[in-house]
């Protein structure tokens, strides 16, 4: 730690103490350690949504995660309380992949073909408040790694198929889980007509998956699960579902960040891991139990580039505006985006 960086944290730990009970900082597993030392409440995406949910009590909310998550907090707290997003350039390049034109159309396009069937859309929480809303206005769910089984198998029991966004892979694992076979799962290749499928194979699937991805989930690959097999026998890998299906279907394990940090946490003393999922969290987990060996599944770096965007410095920033009653870099979605959003997310919570 250099003086400087000593500094700011002096500084952050000072401006926390001055506005306590005014303001909440939620912080997802993937921040670094500079920053997610002075979280008040830390999770994956579904934990920190809910705690949104039940901030009632705190007027400021400052987000340390990326901006769907900061979107899905704005949704689900009150009217008098702001969230607020420490840099503005903190995005999910998969949400991205999906844009609500895009989704629109596919969606129009598909019905054109599946008439008589019920499609039902899902979206996974890495995707823009529109989306959501778009969802939500359809009678569908957002979903989070920790439970898009669950959301699917509901969703499959209200039609007869799910069009899922913007995941392919978290959507394909979902649905092997629950049984499908390969040609029940169509991929839809954004700015192909009828996204690169024929009539039939359109009609005849359970599931259609939008085909973004995550790249930093992309990096694992299924020659490093025999690599760390030779390596170390006995060692166990636990993936992110996130990662394609060959990854999941290799590993002994796959589960949300939460999940991943509770079967680390649950093994016992002497255990060895190799995790596939973002490398902030995989270093923690190794800080935190010397007992047992930790490694990241993948040799490349691993990082989330967007989730590193919040840093110290515009933690302080947004602190020191606080404290001169000042609110920088607010989340704020429209009233009418919101409420279609708050159905599908509502929806996602009560399954
Ligand atoms: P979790 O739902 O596990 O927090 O994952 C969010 C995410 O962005 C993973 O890349
Ligand atoms: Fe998006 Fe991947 Fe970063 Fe998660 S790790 S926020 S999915 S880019």
């Amino acid at each position: 730690m250099t003086g400087q960086q000593g500094n700011v944290f002096k500084e952050i730990v000072a401006r926390k103490k001055e506005l306590a009970g005014k303001v909440l900082i939620l912080c997802h597993h993937y921040q670094h350690e500079d920053v997610f030392q002075f979280a008040d409440l830390t999770g994956d995406s579904l934990k920190l949504a809910r705690q949104a949910a039940e901030s009632g009590e705190y007027p400021y909310i400052i987000f340390c995660g990326v901006h769907f998550m900061a979107e899905s907090a704005d949704i689900l707290t009150g009217a008098d309380q702001a969230v607020i997003l420490p840099d503005l350039q903190a995005g999910c390049p998969m949400a991205d992949m999906a844009t609500a034109e895009e989704v629109a159309a596919a969606w129009d396009e598909l019905a054109s073909v599946c008439a008589g069937q019920a499609v039902i859309p899902v979206t996974y929480v890495n995707s823009s408040a529109r989306i959501k809303a778009f969802v939500g206005n359809r009678g569908g769910s957002v979903c989070t790694s920790s439970n898009a089984e669950r959301v699917l198998a509901w969703a499959l029991k209200k039609g007869e198929k799910v069009f899922f966004f913007p995941d392919e892979h978290l959507g394909r694992n979902s649905s092997k889980a629950l049984g499908f076979a390969d040609d029940e799962i169509v991929v839809w290749q954004r700015g192909k007509k009828l996204g690169g499928n024929s009539v039939q194979q359109l009609r005849q699937a359970r599931t259609i998956l939008w085909n973004g991805y995550c790249h930093v989930h992309q990096e694992f690959l299924v020659g490093q699960i025999h690599d760390w097999r030779r390596q170390i026998p006995g060692i166990k890998i636990i993936v992110h579902p996130e990662c394609p299906w060959e990854v999941v279907s290799e590993a002994d394990m796959s589960g949300s960040t939460e999940r991943i940090i509770a079967a680390v946490q649950e093994s016992a003393v002497g255990a060895s891991w190799a995790i596939g999922t973002e490398a902030n969290l995989v270093n923690r987990l190794q800080r935190q139990h010397p007992d047992k060996t930790i490694r990241l599944l993948a040799q490349t770096p691993c990082t989330c580039g967007t989730m590193s965007r919040i840093t110290p410095a515009n933690l302080l920033w947004v602190l020191d505006n606080l404290a001169q009653k000042k609110v920088v870099n607010q989340i704020s979605v429209d009233a009418k985006i919101a409420a279609g959003a708050r159905l599908a997310l509502d929806r996602m919570l009560e399954i």
